[in-house]
């Protein structure tokens, strides 16, 4: 018996294909976006308290109490607005989940679903799991939203836009422009949005993160998601959340319900208290990445390869033009095998990719590690 499958063009991630090469190749991996170094010793500790004061059994469904409040503390101070811990938080397992059950929460079998290309992966099948349909709106090739195009490919079906900042892959920022290019598109319709917003506090050379919480009026129609494991150097803890106002987040839990229920209990007691003991943790991430960046940038710039630095995430794109013409997937191959780095081929975050020789690579590592790195792509 053969199933059909609800996702036919659906395979193994590029993610996990490219961090198997490396380890079976023995490669540096910059090619999953994850640090490989520990998070907060404190933090670690936390959750061994957590777990030994018996704090293991099932979590309020939206969240523990002490997490939500301190994600809308955090909220209230970074972007100025006033969210409900009690309605309007809800704590996930990672952004992905988040993601997942905003989607739900809004798309109808038929609804158009405007993404914008090079596009984050789990966005798609959710949509397409909601019987919706993905409308993919290229970026400028300085991984901009052409918010012209973007409005023209609204139409009578359109209820949802996902959108990113900072941006995976290519580590570009929204500006004000951004947010005032948004509002024109939601101008057209009834349209609702899911902000992935995971790299928040990752920007860079003074930028500010234009969270969709600043504007009231277009959280209004929001879904903002964000994760833990980005912040605190724990994607594998898989914490997220989303923050959306009451009647979206009605929606959304009753979606959150029947698909994770809640998430790890230690983990969230432990996150809570780490928020409040160390605030200043998220408010100087940004400065942290931005010496990781540096230190990388620099070291690259006797390469051949062509970049302007980027502008927030822990993702550097490297443009292979001079060096050679392959296909980015294939490149990524041979030099995970040959030149013992992994990186990403961006094409496959394209429906239509364009012509162009670009690699991402992740700088959340050990300076020794980037040290280590550059002096091989230097070489190339
Ligand atoms: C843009 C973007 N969104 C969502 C996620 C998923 O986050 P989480 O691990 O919390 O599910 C990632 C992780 O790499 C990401 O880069």
């Amino acid at each position: 018996m053969t199933i059909q499958s609800k996702l036919p063009t659906v395979g193994t991630t590029i993610f996990t294909i490219m961090s198997k090469l490396a380890a079976d190749e023995g490669a540096i991996n910059l090619s999953q976006g994850y640090p490989d170094f520990n998070g907060p010793p404190r933090l670690l500790e936390l959750v061994t308290e957590s777990m030994h004061a018996g704090l293991n059994q099932y979590p309020p469904m939206t969240g523990i109490e002490p997490l939500r409040e301190g994600i809308a503390g955090k909220v209230a101070e970074l972007y100025g607005t006033v969210v409900d811990p009690v309605d309007e938080v809800t704590v996930t397992s990672g952004a992905t989940e988040a993601l997942f059950c905003a989607v739900h929460a809004i798309v109808r079998p038929g609804d158009e679903v405007i993404v914008f290309d090079p596009c984050y992966d789990s966005y798609e099948p959710a949509v397409t799991l909601a019987g919706g349909h993905c409308v993919h709106v290229p970026m400028t090739s300085d991984f901009a939203i052409d918010w012209q195009r973007a409005r023209e490919a609204v139409t009578s079906k359109t209820r949802l836009v996902m959108v990113n900042s900072p941006h995976n892959p290519s580590g570009s920022v929204w500006t004000r422009d951004d947010i005032d290019g948004l509002r024109s598109l939601l101008a057209l319709g009834d349209i609702y949005v899911v902000a992935d917003e995971v790299y928040e506090h990752i920007v860079f050379d003074g930028r500010a993160h234009e969270s969709l919480t600043r504007y009231p009026e277009i959280w209004a129609k929001s879904f903002v998601v964000s994760s833990f494991g980005k912040t605190y150097h724990v994607t594998g803890w898989k914490v997220g959340y989303a923050v959306a106002p009451r009647e979206l987040t009605r929606e959304f839990r009753k979606v959150h319900q029947f698909v994770t229920f809640t998430t790890p209990t230690p983990l969230q007691h432990a996150l809570a208290r780490f928020l409040d003991e160390y605030p200043d943790h998220h408010r100087e991430l940004g400065a942290f990445y931005q010496a990781k960046r540096d230190l990388f940038v620099d070291l690259l710039r006797p390469s051949r390869f062509a970049f302007s630095p980027s502008a927030g995430t822990f993702f550097q794109l490297l443009d292979f033009s001079a060096i050679t013409n392959e296909e980015d997937e294939a490149l990524a191959r041979r030099w995970t095998k040959e030149a013992k780095v992994a990186s990403i081929p961006i094409s496959l975050f394209y429906v239509e990719p364009p012509k162009q020789n670009i690699l991402r690579f992740c700088f959340a590592k050990d300076d020794a590690t980037l040290r280590q790195a550059a002096e091989v792509l230097c070489q190339l």
